[in-house]
């Protein structure tokens, strides 16, 4: 096989995987089909109109599945056939995806008879049993002893792994394939495929995605503060991770739409254009002085809980805003103008990039949706407020309409969902919140499901997260007691991290533009980082202490890494033209172990990315940084780049490390960017 051809048949095997997903989905919805929709035939007890019926209603439901069967053949070819055309040479190979599919082949040729066999490749973790293993062999044995498929002899693994290993096609990966005595498969990989690999990286002087099947129009709705309320450090969380899934998507090559949900309609507005309208009464002609929005929100809340002619007007208020009355708009629109310059400014600092979607945009589609709901009989009156179920009936109901007639978070969170995939057209769809909120969407999805709003072809998730405590374990505060505002800490990250520069005497290395870029680049980059770190589900401790460290697996750690790496070939004099020219002449060296370990994390990448994809967990891609940056520190150790003599003169310099080298720059640096973390040159 051809490393062309290799490509081709990566993609296939890419493909393959998505279709697994896709097809078992289907399969349960088949059966779900099946499970609900017969109607069981009693023969004696039925008159027969009624068995008439019956068997009508089960040829139509098996034809619903052939038809259901045949679209999805015909989607499967149309897939395969898109993977073959689409063969472009920069994509990275998985190398878990090829060999499953390696082995699957291999599996399903030494033993037909089993259905669904068990396919197990994994990392080795020691070089002395391969560079990955297959470990199908033992579960294999363990199948074919207890239904006795091989004839009555007993059944060792190694035999079964040794009959695999015979049906195993010849692959440009595969250097050698080894049985070990329990019967685990060693397989050890080629030294030239890694070459092409890392030689690919630095031709095209970029890291390529793994090659997807299908473009999916992808919608994440993240970040999304509350209108004269604290931007606090939830949605800073939401805002770095849901940052970095869409920059993952986007890499992945999907269109991504990046949503600021932001709660900017509902009953505060009421209280707070009554307020503006007795302090600023000029307000439509004169911008009033209210850029302390919070201060403003809490004197008109006093107001409102101990002033019931107030409370009446804002009352009044909601329903005018929600009829778009001109001037109440007005008001409404200075009031929201004035959070949104400070959300922005925030953004502005973390570059991070949204577009803002409020939820007053789905005033309309709230009404409509509510009619839509009605008419189709789902909703249902519970003391004066109306209701729906999901699928199960079970949980919580959403409450749709209010017992005073108004929408609800509930509602325009269903109304956002619609208009997403009806009008937008989106098929994936992600929501960024606290874990707190894990409920309210599986409601919320599970209504959608039930009005036939999500269906099985959409993936919804919500990603959660947990909250972010002080370094005293409690909720994070400040000391005295107050939510702790975003753009404070941001700039106690800049002074801390100008302190820890300055404690490393950078000041007196770097110009003074360098040392801001870097100052900058580690402050943001270790707030973000110390955030993406930690699995998304559990809480986090906020600590500059912690997250300033220059050892273990920080920011600071990564980013200096990064311009160590960097460095090696300033260092020596060489160019990135001359890496371009050299790459075709030059082998990249991989004979040295802690060359071919090195080699062999780079190659890695594109699993881990793909993984992502499906669990949406970034902490995976940090541990990866931290494994580019720790293999690299043990192969630099060990392997001389560049040598000196003893004056400091470089003598010789190995140009096949140099390449190395600087491939694991770029996948350091390509990781970094996806995590949202700028890196720089010197620091
Ligand atoms: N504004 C909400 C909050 O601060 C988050 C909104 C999340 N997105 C959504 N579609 N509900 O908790």
């Amino acid at each position: 096989m051809s490393f062309s051809e290799l490509k081709l048949f990566e993609k296939r095997a890419s493909a393959a995987e998505e279709e697994i997903d896709f097809l078992k989905k289907e399969l349960i919805e088949i059966k779900n089909i099946l499970d609900t929709g017969k109607v069981p035939l009693k023969e004696e007890t039925a008159s027969k109109a009624e068995l008439e019926s019956v068997k009508k209603e089960n040829e139509k439901l098996k034809m619903q599945i052939d038809i259901l069967k045949r679209t999805l053949g015909e989607r499967k070819s149309k897939h395969f056939a898109l993977a073959s055309s689409l063969c472009n040479t920069d994509n990275m190979v998985s190398i878990t995806v090829t060999l499953y599919t390696l082995f699957e082949k291999a599996i399903n040729e030494a033993y037909p008879d089993v259905t669904d066999p068990p396919i197990i490749i994994a990392p080795s973790n020691n070089s002395k049993f391969g560079d990955y293993q297959c470990n199908s062999a033992l579960p294999l044995c363990k199948l074919l002893s207890s239904t006795n498929l091989e004839g009555k002899q007993r059944i060792l693994p190694k035999d079964v792994a040794e009959k695999i290993v015979s049906k195993v096609s010849s692959s440009p990966l595969i250097e050698k394939l080894e049985v070990a005595a329990a019967g685990f498969i060693n397989i050890c990989l080629k030294h030239e495929f890694a070459q092409i690999v890392l030689k690919n990286i630095l031709k095209n002087n970029k890291i390529c995605a793994p090659p997807i099947i299908r473009k999916r129009k992808v919608i994440v709705d993240f970040s999304s503060p509350n209108v004269a309320k604290e931007m606090h450090v939830g949605h800073l969380r939401s805002t770095i991770i849901g940052d970095s899934i869409c920059r993952l998507l986007e890499f992945l090559g999907h269109n991504v739409l990046r949503l600021n949900h932001i709660g900017d309609w509902g009953t505060q507005f009421g209280m707070l254009i009554a307020h503006l309208e007795d302090k600023f009464p000029n307000y439509s002609t004169e911008s009033p002085p209210i850029s302390d929005l919070q201060s403003f929100y809490k004197e008109s809340k006093i107001r409102f809980d101990n002033d019931e002619e107030f409370k009446k007007r804002a009352y009044a208020n909601v329903v005018k805003l929600q009829a778009c009355e001109p001037k109440i708009i007005q008001a409404w629109k200075l009031i929201c103008d004035v959070s949104k310059q400070e959300f922005q400014s925030i953004y502005d600092r973390l570059n991070v990039n949204l577009i803002e979607r409020g939820e007053s945009y789905y005033q309309k589609h709230m009404e409509n949706l509510v009619k839509d709901l009605e008419t189709k009989q789902f909703l249902e009156e519970d003391d004066g407020r109306k209701i729906m179920w999901g699928e199960n009936k079970n949980g919580i109901p959403l409450t749709v309409i209010k017992r005073d007639g108004g929408f609800t978070y509930d509602t325009s969170d269903l109304a956002a969902l619609k208009q997403r995939i009806m009008e937008e057209g989106a098929e994936w769809i992600i929501y960024v919140t606290d874990g707190g909120q894990a409920t309210h969407f599986q409601t919320i999805i599970s209504c959608a499901k039930r009005a036939k709003i999500v269906l099985s072809c959409h993936r919804v998730d919500h990603v959660g997260f947990g909250v972010v405590l002080g370094e005293d374990k409690k909720k994070f505060k400040t000391r005295s007691g107050d939510t702790v505002k975003l753009s404070d800490l941001l700039d106690e990250g800049l002074k801390r991290a100008e302190q820890k520069l300055k404690e490393k005497e950078r000041d007196k290395v770097l110009t003074e533009r360098e040392f801001n870029l870097a100052k900058e680049s580690i402050a943001y980059g270790c707030i973000k980082y110390a955030d993406l770190c930690h699995n998304r589900n559990h809480e986090y401790v906020f600590s500059f202490d912690k997250m300033l460290e220059d050892k273990g697996n920080t920011a600071v750690y990564l980013l200096y890494a990064l311009t160590r790496i960097r460095s090696i070939a300033r260092m020596a004099n060489i160019t990135r033209d001359q890496i371009k020219e050299t790459v075709d002449v030059t082998p990249i060296s991989l004979d040295h172990p802690k060359e071919w370990q090195l080699a062999k994390v780079i190659l890695k990448f594109p699993d881990i990315v793909m993984k992502i994809a499906k669990d949406l967990c970034l902490h995976s891609l940090c541990e990866f940084c931290y494994e580019i940056a720790c293999t690299f520190t043990e192969f630099y150790d060990n392997c001389y780049c560049v040598e000196k003599n003893q004056t400091g003169e470089i003598v010789k310099v190995n140009m096949g490390r140099i390449l190395l080298t600087e491939a694991t720059a770029m996948m350091l640096e390509k990781c970094l960017t996806l995590l949202g973390l700028n890196s720089v040159e010197k620091m």
